[in-house]
């Protein structure tokens, strides 16, 4: 014990002084693991907000009966030209809402230029498609019963002799639109299929850590949404969606091709609006289930997600990611998995009837 020249109390009271003081030091120097997970959380509650299972919005109300009827569209092949092809064809419950193939196939097997998304939040998002030329769920369900590449109906006249040729749509019409005489039009399916396609948010871990549960995430999930956050991710991959806010340049610091081998290139959004300032522009992608949805980009080109993280870094940034912050952002956006909504990973069962051909 060191010696004390102070006479008792006095002296007891100086090294216990002593000691809190080192202890204070050390707190401020050295912060504890605990207090650097906090201030991980208010940084990460800055870029991000947890997903509520409440997606309706006063433009697109949601009835019971609305959606029941668009998950029956949703899951029903005899909407299309051949009767062989439905939504969920291209966005499967067990592939969580994709179809796994870099470009989807359709009727008689015709090809679709780019890559399905999953349709799970897919409603979270400002627009729809990878150019963004669909304003809403809605407006896409509704034009894509006429996609040649998909269901192939030349009109929407077609569309609606296969739905009258199944009886019990009649009833699920008239209810989810009872104030109209003559329900079935191309704008109330999308208007039901986009209703359905709401619900079908999942709720992931980092929604719970986002509120609060520090200890949902594993070191290496830290490690990796500190990555995210540091390396600039977020500037593009935030809010809700973790994207899904706005269009940007696929490629900024250098042609995405060379990278990703595509075998075409896809000029990205000037193809729709023919401005310059378009090339290779893209809506960016959300990120939640990401792990779940390979092949990734416009054209599922690359086929891993650590493939994926690394190609990002390079093109968006101008960074080269090193195999730790690579591995730990694959931990990372792991926790953007949810769980499937009941309504989708059990299809319905559906009105009975025979398919129409026309
Ligand atoms: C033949 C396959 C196929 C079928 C059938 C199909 N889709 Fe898709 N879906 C795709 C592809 C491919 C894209 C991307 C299109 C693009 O951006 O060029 C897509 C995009 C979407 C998107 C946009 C997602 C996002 O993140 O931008 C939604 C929503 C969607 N589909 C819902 C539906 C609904 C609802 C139906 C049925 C009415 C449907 N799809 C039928 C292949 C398909
Ligand atoms: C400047 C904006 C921007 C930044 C920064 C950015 N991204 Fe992206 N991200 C995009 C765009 C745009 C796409 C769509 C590219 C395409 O396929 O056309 C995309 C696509 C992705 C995809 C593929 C998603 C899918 O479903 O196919 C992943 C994964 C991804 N980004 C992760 C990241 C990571 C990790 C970082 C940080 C290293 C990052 N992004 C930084 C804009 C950005």
């Amino acid at each position: 014990m060191m010696a004390c020249r102070l006479s008792g109390s006095k002296c007891q009271s100086f090294s216990a002084l002593t000691l809190l003081g080192i202890v204070l030091l050390i707190h401020i120097l050295v912060p504890s693991n605990a207090q650097s997970e906090d201030s991980l959380l208010v940084k990460a509650r800055r870029f991000f907000q947890p997903l509520s299972e409440e997606t309706a919005t006063p433009k697109f109300p949601m009835t019971r009966e609305l959606v029941e009827l668009g998950r029956a569209l949703f899951f029903d092949p005899r909407l299309s030209f051949d009767g062989t092809v439905s939504c969920a064809r291209c966005h499967q419950p067990s592939l969580y809402g994709t179809d796994a193939l870099p470009k989807s196939v359709g009727v008689e097997n015709r090809p679709n230029p780019r890559n399905a998304p999953t349709i799970l939040n897919a409603a979270l998002q400002f627009s729809a498609h990878w150019y963004g030329d669909r304003t809403s769920v809605e407006d896409q369900a509704a034009m894509s019963l006429l996609g040649p590449a998909s269901f192939g109906n030349l009109d929407f006249s077609s569309v609606k002799a296969k739905i009258k040729a199944v009886s019990g749509y009649e009833k699920m019409f008239a209810m989810a639109f009872p104030s109209e005489k003559d329900p079935v039009t191309q704008q109330n399916c999308g208007k039901a299929i986009g209703a359905y396609e709401r619900t079908l948010v999942t709720p992931a871990p980092f929604d719970n850590y986002l509120r609060g549960a520090a200890k949902t995430l594993s070191a290496g999930a830290v490690a990796g949404l500190t990555e995210f956050l540091a390396t600039g991710c977020v500037s593009c991959h935030g809010g809700i969606a973790l994207g899904g806010r706005e269009f940007r340049k696929f490629g900024i610091f250098g042609d995405y091709w060379e990278l990703t081998g595509s075998s075409k290139v896809d000029k990205g959004r000037f193809n729709v609006t023919n401005d310059p300032a378009d090339l290779y522009v893209f809506k960016v992608p959300g990120l939640r289930n990401v792990s779940m949805t390979p092949p990734y980009f416009h054209d599922g080109s690359v086929e891993t997600l650590s493939q994926a993280i690394r190609l990002m870094a390079d093109l968006q940034i101008g960074k080269k990611l090193s195999d730790q912050q690579v591995d730990s952002m694959v931990d990372f956006l792991d926790t953007l998995t949810g769980k499937l909504p009941v309504g989708y990973a059990v299809p319905p069962t559906l009105p009975p009837g025979g398919f129409k051909a026309r």
